[in-house]
């Protein structure tokens, strides 16, 4: 029977889990069998007595969970303690991050581990249940108009009192792909009026039916702007020139703006100048989603809130999920479960099909080496 082992999370600040009871469970009952390091689901809720009742062996560390087992899954890459214990030609998966984290990649290549990246599986019907970028980006979204509103000094609906009446939260959404229209969906619910931008035309409509107002460059490059595989390309100066142009105007009157903008395998693109924050209001709150692959916002800082001198609050946390760690998890854990159906054969032998589109799209390590043409 394959061993998977689930190991708590060493990276700063992470709080998830790759592997929920529930999800402990289902694979149980595939035919693998699951060790589980003491205190693994603590900082998601999940206890050690819940996991075991699913039917999984505990471990005391980490080396102990992971010397015996064929397949550790991971949320993020694994320390370089995990590492050490890799059996030879154990498969790992996570979401290694690999143009950013590349030593960590580097590391369990040269131990000769099998690795899979999670950000890498294709986005075809077949794998949707696996897309853990779909399912972490819709929760960021909705955790960074949370944090926004909390960081406001304001409500976000209209409220007609006796008092007097409170007008509505504006809020501006940079970005709308997963993230951004689970941010434009969550604000509205609570009230507020909401604009979005994008640089790709399909987008528009998306916007729209969320009752959201969409505001853009419309121009030649924008209606060619959208890949065959559905992102975003890196814009020309031109376009960057207009846009700030068409940002500059809009955002001055915001009160709230959230940037989730992304190019896959490029830094984030800068989409609020220090000007553009110069020009809003005292109490206005910009939440930065981008902030881990370098910010789209000019002076946000990684895992900080901080304030510029004309009283804009900029939030730059990192890990949003991690902020929903429950239900990130227990996302995150039924993406994997699926993914690891991908890895047995039909008499339930550890086989993985390495000819299988999705398997050989999110192979990143195997052999000793670092596999993917994108990363080479
Ligand atoms: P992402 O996380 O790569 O980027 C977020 C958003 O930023 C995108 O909408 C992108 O167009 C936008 N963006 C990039 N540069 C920008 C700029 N300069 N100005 C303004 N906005 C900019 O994208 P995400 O959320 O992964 O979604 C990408 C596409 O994939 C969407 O069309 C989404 O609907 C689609 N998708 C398809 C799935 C499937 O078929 N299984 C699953 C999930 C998403």
């Amino acid at each position: 029977m394959p061993v998977i082992a689930v190991t708590r999370e060493r990276r700063a600040g992470e709080t998830r889990v790759a592997v929920t009871p529930e999800t402990a469970k289902k694979l149980t009952g595939s035919g693998f069998s699951i060790v589980v390091e003491r205190g693994a689901g603590e900082a998601a809720s999940y206890a050690d007595a819940e996991y075991e009742a699913a039917g999984a062996s505990l471990a005391a560390g980490p080396a102990e969970a992971i010397s015996g087992a064929d397949i550790v899954l991971k949320v993020r890459a694994p320390v370089d303690e995990e590492v050490a214990a890799l059996k030879p030609g154990a498969l790992v998966v996570g979401q290694l991050n690999p143009h950013q984290e590349k030593d960590a990649l580097q590391a369990l290549a040269a131990k000769g581990a099998t690795a899979f990246a999670m950000e890498f599986v294709p986005r075809i019907t077949r794998a949707q249940v696996m897309d853990v970028l779909s399912s972490q980006a819709n929760l960021a979204g909705y955790r960074a108009v949370i944090e926004a509103a909390a960081a406001y000094g304001k409500v976000l609906p209209m409220m007609m009192t006796a008092a007097g009446t409170v007008a509505p939260a504006k809020v501006f959404v940079m970005g709308a792909g997963v993230a951004g229209l689970q941010a434009i969906a969550t604000a509205r619910r609570l009230g507020s009026v909401v604009t979005a931008t994008d640089v790709r035309p399909a987008a528009k409509e998306q916007v729209e039916s969320l009752g959201a107002k969409f505001v853009a460059v419309e121009d030649e490059e924008f209606r060619q702007a959208e890949t065959a595989a559905g992102y975003a390309k890196e814009m020309s100066a031109e376009y960057q020139a207009k846009q700030a142009a068409l940002v500059a105007e809009h955002i001055r009157k915001q009160d709230i703006v959230i940037t989730t903008a992304l190019i896959p395998g490029r830094p984030a693109p800068r989409l609020v100048t220090a000007e553009h924050v110069a020009s809003m209001r005292a109490g206005s709150v910009i939440v930065d989603l981008a902030v881990e692959q370098g910010g789209n916002v000019e002076g946000v800082t990684v895992g900080e809130i901080s304030r510029t001198d004309n009283g804009v609050t900029i939030v730059g946390l990192a890990n949003l999920p991690g902020r929903v760690a429950a239900d990130a998890s227990a996302l995150y854990a039924r993406n994997l479960f699926a993914f690891a159906g991908l890895l047995l054969d039909k008499e339930g032998a550890l086989a993985p099909d390495y000819e299988d589109e999705i398997l050989k799209a999110a192979l990143v390590a195997r052999d000793g080496g670092i596999v993917h043409p994108a990363l080479q």
